[in-house]
């Protein structure tokens, strides 16, 4: 049972045209590997399996957004493509991802940081929506308006880091 001192970030949805957006930007190939750390109501995980032929994986603290993750999952037949972990970003094994989406906090990220440097694989990257990851250094970085507010996207490769 987790409770909201585990949360690490409020839920708030990116956009879908960011969310097409970071998955361009990783490169997200088919038959390759994505984890959306904190995916919220899924629409990451789910636009990976269904746009960009991934295997995805979401992991979240909150049941009830698990819950509605997986069942527009099957409305829309990807649960052989996608899995929803029900748990803490920290307890998940994050070896198998190519990719690695995150939309938390500047200090969510802080925090998340040493999991990333030990569980990836050095050519994984990892794609955040408007928070920067303290103490990396990201390859690029783009802005994109999107409805009334500016989004900002960052791309990391976990080899470049030291
Ligand atoms: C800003 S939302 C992002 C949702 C989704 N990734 C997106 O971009 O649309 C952050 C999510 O992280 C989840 N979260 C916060 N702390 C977490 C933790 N320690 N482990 C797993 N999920 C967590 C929250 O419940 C929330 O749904």
């Amino acid at each position: 049972m987790y409770s909201g001192r585990d949360s690490i970030a409020p839920f708030v949805a990116s956009p879908l045209p960011v969310v097409r957006k970071m998955l361009e930007y990783a490169d997200l190939k088919p038959g390759e590997t994505l984890y959306d750390l904190g995916s919220g109501d899924g629409r990451i995980v789910l636009t990976a399996a269904k746009e960009f032929d991934a295997k995805a994986v979401g992991v979240e603290l909150n049941r009830r957004l698990v819950d509605e993750a997986m069942k527009k999952s099957d409305a829309v037949d990807l649960m052989d493509r996608v899995k929803f972990i029900h748990g803490s970003i920290f307890e998940v094994d994050l070896s198998p991802a190519d990719v690695v989406t995150m939309y938390l906090t500047t200090g969510a990220n802080e925090k998340v940081r040493p999991k990333l440097e030990s569980d990836l694989k050095p050519d994984a990257r990892i794609v955040t929506h408007d928070f920067s990851i303290p103490g990396w250094k990201y390859t690029k970085n783009m802005k994109l308006k999107e409805g009334y507010r500016n989004h900002t996207i960052y791309l990391y490769v976990k080899g470049d880091q030291r």
